[in-house]
This record gives C-alpha cells, structure tokens and sequence, in this order.
C-alpha cells in the first residue's frame, strides 16, 4: 500500500472529508468564481467516493448497465451505496419519466447533496440515509449485516453497486445478496462490483504492488487491518457461495485491471459480476 493512502486511511473519517476538503479548496474556489462549475456535479473536495474522472467514469457505468446488463429507459432502479450521485447523475438523462431512481448511502452529507441537486431537479430519482456503521466512511451506526432494505419485494428490474461491496465485511454482503435477491423482480438484474480473489489475481498482484490485500483472513482478504473497509477482496468460490446461497445466478464475471491484468484487455479497474434473480 501507498504511504499517502495508509497515512490517509489513518485519519478518522470526519478528518479525511476536512482533509480532502482543504485540499481541493483552491480548485473548487476557482472552478466557482469562474463559473465552471456544473450544478450537476459536486464540487472536488466534497467527492468522498474515490478519485478519477467523476463525470466520464459515471458515463463509462451506465453504458455498461445498458450493454453488459440490459439496463432500459422505464427500468426501476435501485443505486445501494448512492454516493455523491455519481450513478445517479446519468441515469438522469436515460430513465424516462416512467423509470424510477432509488438510492441510499450511509454518508448524510453525500445523501444531501444528491437530494438538493438531483432530486429537486427529477423528482423520480430519490435518497436516503441510512445510519450503518462502515470503518472507511463513517463513525458508528447499526450493523449493516442485519439491515432489511425499506423497499417492496420484487420492486426492483436493476440493482446497482459500483465500488460497494469493496468496502463491505462479508456478513454484511452477504445480507445485502440476500436483500437484493428479495427486492429484485424474477428476471431482474444486479451489476456489482468486486474485487475478486483467485490464483490469477493472487499471481497478478505482484504486478501492482500498490494495491495489495495482504491480510488473509480464510475467505476474504483486508488491505488494511486498522480500516478494515478501506479495500475488501472476496475469494472467489466463497462468493459464488453467498451468491448461490441468497438465490441468485451470476451471469457473467469482467475480471478488472486491478491485480495488473492489461487495461486494455479489461472494463474497468473492479471486477465487474452480473447477477440474475
Ligand atoms: C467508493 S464509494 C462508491 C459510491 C458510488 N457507488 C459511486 O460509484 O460513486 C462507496 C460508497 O459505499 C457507501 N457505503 C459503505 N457501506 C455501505 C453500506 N453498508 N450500505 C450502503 N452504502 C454503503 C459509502 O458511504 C460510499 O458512498
């Protein structure tokens, strides 16, 4: 691991908003006094979800949906881990008024910003928060192990976790595969990203040794044991387990770039799953 990502990952969540706040201070004050900033995308320092280009790698995700998982225009979504609404800003642009935008998130601030700028804007795309405990993002809340979803069964055609169960224990996975599978309608679809572990992975993360999971913990993988959801890996055979245990069929695995596998050769640097209820 990096110096710069374990000295950040040291930081108590609150001081890492601060820390990422200040630093994009003279940025953000820019792109606002020279009127560059979009209404649809939030500032630098308040995106809490990782680095990257936020407006093109939303973009990059929604085609996806459509081409890898058959996401439609009238589709009923749920986004779990909403984020900053960096799914939802452009699903805006391809759900009609027919489809429907659930999200929800355990960071309060990212879920209000999603509800000043998107939702009073689109009033069928809307946001919750949900006070879970998670290491990385915050401090305290319930067990999201035992979380029951506040959604129908069978009220949803597509389910969407991009850079979630990264960040998820597998008791909390495994619950949330459980939830998923309840609301999902027969047929429906959830596009999830992992990182995986396998022998090739295993092999392949010598290649990037910036980004390691050196703490085996049996069927999972820590990248740090301080923040244990800093960067979680699933064993592969473990997570064909919980994915057949809650009744889901995977469809199809896109191995990511991450353990050094060829960019070019790969969709994105997670590895990407398909699952069918
Ligand atoms: C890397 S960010 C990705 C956010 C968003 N999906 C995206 O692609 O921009 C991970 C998100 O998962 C959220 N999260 C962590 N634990 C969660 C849980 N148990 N339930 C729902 N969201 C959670 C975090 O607050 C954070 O917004």
């Amino acid at each position: 691991m990096s110096t710069l990502r374990k000295l950040y990952y040291q930081l108590p969540p609150s001081w890492r908003f601060v820390a990422r706040r200040l630093y994009y201070w003279p940025y953000d004050l820019y792109d606002g006094l020279s009127g560059q900033r979009d209404a649809m995308i939030p500032p630098r320092g308040m995106i809490f979800t990782g680095s990257g280009d936020f407006k093109a790698q939303g973009e990059k995700m929604l085609e996806y949906f459509r081409t890898l998982a058959g996401l439609k225009p009238e589709h009923s979504v749920l986004d779990i881990g909403s984020g900053i609404g960096r799914i939802a800003i452009p699903l805006t642009s391809y759900l009609d008024e027919t489809g429907r935008y659930e999200g929800f998130d355990v960071v309060k601030r990212g879920v209000d910003w999603c509800r000043k700028q998107i939702s009073s804007r689109y009033p069928n795309f809307n946001f919750q928060h949900i006070d879970l405990d998670n290491d990385l993002y915050k401090s305290g809340g319930a067990n999201a192990a035992n979380f029951i979803f506040p959604y129908e069964d069978n009220s949803f055609d597509f389910v969407v976790l991009t850079s979630v169960f990264t960040h998820m224990l597998p008791s909390e996975v495994a619950n949330y595969l459980t939830e998923i599978q309840r609301v999902l309608q027969p047929g429906g679809r959830c596009f999830a990203t992992f990182f995986i572990w396998n022998n090739e992975s295993a092999r392949g993360t010598e290649k990037n040794p910036a980004f390691t999971f050196p703490y085996d913990k049996g069927h999972y993988r820590l990248m740090d044991e301080q923040v244990q959801a800093a960067n979680v890996a699933f064993d592969e055979t473990y997570l064909d387990q919980l994915i057949q245990e809650a009744g889901l069929k995977k469809e199809a695995t896109y191995y990511g770039f991450w353990p050094g596998r060829k960019k070019e050769e790969c969709k994105d640097f997670q590895d990407i799953v398909i699952l069918e209820k």
